[in-house]
């Protein structure tokens, strides 16, 4: 009697433990600069081997990452085309990262998800630690919460969320390993995702994905985003969802909360030249190349776009009140 019920004691509680594990999303510490802020750069939609202007964004990126004296770099995902990585020995790594991010204000950690073309390829060898050994900077994960003091980062793998990769894939190939079942994945990942807000006291919680929630441009709002993060994002108190996916930069304000959508898709292959103008809360819209970086204190945050010539094209900045000390 007594031993059955102790068993049942630990069943339960290892069931909690299970279910407690499983929503805890990894955690890295960044710590920020000396005098408490933080800046980063943020690119997508990169890896092509120097083409379609990569090596102008990416020396661009160098210069402004100097400049700014950043902590370190975001990528949105779709970090190699055009089918990610074939293996852990795909030159691809070192063709279109290693070998083109060279500045030295660069040598910094890069915190990257997951694209839908990541996908194509063998997926499980972007989030390989043996990446590392190559060029240790490179840190791709499904999800994961970055602490950098004033801010908090939750990363996101959104692309098992659009089911039209599953139910109809075209000519694609999707390696859809560790992540089906995709209801199982998504229920999983709003869960700990969830959590991590909930737990969250930054002064800003910033959210990372690669497909886009609001979005003017070629692929639009991704319905399934915007049905199940979206509500997160609003419940939690996010400033910024930060994507990539579309081919451009932009900045779409929400009509009903102080979230910024933030578009940085715009690492190589640009252009695409389908802008959907009737976006009424869309504050700024490129379709060429460049890049984004973030500059935020504890009370204000400035976001700035720059072209392929490292220009600047958009400049956006907010500031809040001190929250009451706790
Ligand atoms: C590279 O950037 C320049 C300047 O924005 C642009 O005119 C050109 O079309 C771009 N090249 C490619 C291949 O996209």
């Amino acid at each position: 009697m007594a031993s059955s019920s102790s068993f049942v004691v630990a069943a339960i509680f290892s069931l909690c433990f299970l279910s407690c594990a499983f929503a805890e999303l990894q955690r890295f510490e960044h710590a920020p600069k000396s005098d408490g802020s933080l800046s980063f750069l943020v690119v997508g939609d990169w890896g092509r081997r120097g083409d379609y202007n990569q090596s102008q964004v990416a020396t661009q990126m160098g210069r402004i990452g100097e400049m700014l004296d950043i902590n370190f770099v975001i990528s949105t995902g779709d970090n190699f085309y055009e089918n990610g990585l074939k293996d852990i020995d795909d030159k691809a790594f070192e063709d279109s990262f290693t070998n083109i991010y060279t500045a030295k204000s660069l040598q910094k950690q890069w915190y990257s998800v997951l694209g839908n073309h990541d996908y194509r390829g063998d997926v499980l060898a972007q989030l390989s630690p043996s990446l590392r050994k190559i060029d240790s900077r490179w840190l791709c994960l499904r999800s994961f919460v970055v602490n950098a003091g004033i801010a908090e980062i939750f990363f996101i793998d959104t692309t098992p969320f659009v089911e039209l990769y599953w139910t109809n894939p075209k000519d694609h190939t999707y390696d859809w390993r560790e992540v089906s079942s995709r209801k199982d994945y998504m229920e999983t990942a709003l869960k700990s995702l969830e959590s991590a807000l909930r737990e969250s006291s930054a002064e800003w919680k910033i959210v990372v994905g690669h497909h886009t929630i609001r979005s003017a441009g070629h692929h639009g709002d991704t319905q399934e985003l915007v049905d199940l993060i979206l509500p997160l994002l609003k419940a939690y108190n996010v400033d910024f969802y930060i994507n990539g996916h579309d081919h451009c930069l932009e900045q779409i304000s929400d009509f009903d909360s102080p979230i910024q959508f933030l578009t940085s898709g715009a690492g190589s292959k640009a252009w695409r030249g389908d802008v959907k103008n009737n976006y009424c809360q869309l504050k700024f819209f490129y379709d060429g190349q460049g890049f984004m970086s973030l500059q935020l204190t504890q009370t204000d945050a400035q976001i700035v776009f720059y072209d392929v010539h490292g220009n600047v094209l958009h400049k956006w900045g907010m500031s809040k009140q001190l929250s009451m000390p706790k």
